[in-house]
């Protein structure tokens, strides 16, 4: 089932022109009703947590979390995306150079605790934020090249404290219908890039066709929503 979108590949490029062109349909304009509905399965009873948003576009969820008094920490190829989030939120922001990434920049709110680094996930590492207490991936294991999928798994991996509470969102459709992304990612594969080191459970599963999936070929559309937790 993986084979019909192993070699694609988006690059990087590809997601900027998207956002230039306001071809932004994934983006969501209310906060994600699987972080609404398992929130508290995330948050554990902590306050202050520090939350990670791997590919974070301009996700209305983190100005939902920061408000709740946690900080929140993305990473995003595309400097309009960050620029909307934070005038669409209201909130001003500083910009900074990030001098152990070339070439990358830091956006900081000034009223709430959000960082949002401008540059390719994969230069980002536990050496610039350390580990968090909390990982919120929606869009983000689904719109990476699916042959990246290891690299991202350990990634994410060594992001992740003791006590990090990783939610991920998944979709599952049939890959020979439509191209991606978002790409499909199955239960199994999910257990291969986590299952080692971590415990997996599946949290959520929700019937998410819509009109629009019928116009990408689709004839179902299922979320999976998995609470990942490192091994004791
Ligand atoms: C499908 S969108 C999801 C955005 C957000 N998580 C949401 O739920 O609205 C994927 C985002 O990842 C960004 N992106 C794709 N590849 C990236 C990479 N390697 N590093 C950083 N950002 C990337 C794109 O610009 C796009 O905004």
């Amino acid at each position: 089932m993986l084979a019909p979108q192993a070699e694609r590949v988006m690059a990087l490029g590809e997601w900027e022109q998207r956002w230039q062109e306001n071809r932004t349909g994934f983006h969501q304009p209310t906060v994600h009703k699987m972080l609404e509905k398992n929130i508290d399965k995330v948050l554990a009873g902590r306050t202050g947590v520090r939350i990670f948003f791997p590919l974070c576009g301009k996700a209305v969820d983190m100005k939902w979390l920061a408000d709740m008094g946690h900080s929140v920490v993305g990473v995003e190829i595309s400097e309009n995306g960050i620029k909307q989030f934070f005038e669409e939120s209201n909130l001003t922001y500083s910009e900074e150079p990030v001098p152990a990434i070339p070439g990358a920049k830091v956006y900081k709110s000034s009223e709430k605790n959000i960082s949002l680094y401008q540059c390719d996930l994969y230069k980002f590492s536990s050496s610039i934020e350390g580990q968090f207490g909390a990982i919120w991936d929606r869009g983000s294991l689904v719109a990476i090249n699916p042959g990246d999928r290891e690299k991202y798994s350990s990634l994410i991996r060594s992001l992740m404290a003791k006590d990090c509470r990783y939610l991920l969102d998944t979709l599952l459709y049939n890959p020979e219908l439509y191209n991606g992304p978002p790409f499909f990612v199955p239960d199994e594969q999910v257990h291969s890039l986590f299952g080692n080191s971590c415990d997996i459970e599946l949290v959520d599963s929700v019937d998410t066709f819509e009109d629009r999936h019928r116009s990408w070929g689709l004839d179902y559309l299922t979320e999976n929503i998995f609470l990942i937790t490192p091994k004791e």
